[in-house]
């Protein structure tokens, strides 16, 4: 038998009620997100929480993030940086992106981000062609389009020093994985992007099914 909580709505305020410490303007970033039709694509506080804990903890000063949406986990790795760190955020719209800039000013961390609109894919390939790219990061959050996680992932890696961390948003999919019914481009990328994982030696591996799942892979 496992010991498993249940995690239901009930549980979720109870930890929020113990544990969350949400910044101000992370709040009020979270309420203009609410009023856009795709809101529910921002990570909740308590991830952006602990994706600032995991910043800290592993004392990253040049992070890297594919997918920022409105900015939410941006901003959260952002705050978490030390004096002169770096996070730069790939996304492909600039209509959201323009809503970080905004928070990042109010947040007082502007000059710690910065972001690069486009395709993901080709922003990364440029990325790797920089001058000192490549093994420089040290945390890398994937949280963009499903069906190039395989392809966000190669790339982390590659931008990854040795002991970097990649962290990869939504592996669980809602459940769906699960269902062989679900056979979408995204239900199936993130299928075949979680065997992969498991069978990468590269990495030091761990999927929490915390949120919407988490791959937690350290790169050797
Ligand atoms: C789930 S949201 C990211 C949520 C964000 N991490 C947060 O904390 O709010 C996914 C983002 O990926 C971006 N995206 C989707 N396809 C992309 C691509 N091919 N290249 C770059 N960004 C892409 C979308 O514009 C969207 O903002």
């Amino acid at each position: 038998m496992r010991i498993q909580v249940t995690v239901d709505e009930a549980m979720q305020d109870y930890v929020a009620s113990i544990s969350l410490r949400e910044p101000d303007v992370l709040r009020d970033l979270r309420k203009k997100t609410s009023e856009l039709p795709l809101a529910l694509m921002q990570i909740s506080p308590e991830q952006g929480q602990f994706l600032a804990l995991l910043v800290k903890a592993i004392g990253a000063r040049r992070a890297l993030e594919i997918g920022v949406f409105t900015g939410y986990s941006l901003l959260s790795t952002a705050m978490a940086l030390p004096a002169g760190g770096r996070v730069v955020g790939l996304d492909i719209s600039e209509e959201w992106t323009s809503i970080a800039r905004e928070f990042a000013g109010r947040a007082g961390v502007a000059e710690k981000i910065e972001l690069r609109v486009g395709d993901a894919r080709q922003s990364l390939a440029a990325l790797m062609r920089e001058n000192g790219s490549a093994g420089s990061f040290d945390f890398v959050f994937i949280d963009a389009d499903k069906e190039n996680y395989a392809a966000y992932y190669e790339a982390a890696l590659e931008l990854l020093r040795p002991g970097g961390l990649i962290v990869v948003d939504n592996v669980l999919w809602h459940g769906a994985v699960l269902d062989e019914a679900q056979q979408d481009s995204e239900t199936t990328a993130l299928r075949a992007f979680n065997a992969k994982v498991r069978d990468d030696k590269r990495v030091v591996l761990s999927v929490v099914p915390f949120a919407d799942g988490l791959t937690f892979a350290l790169k050797r």
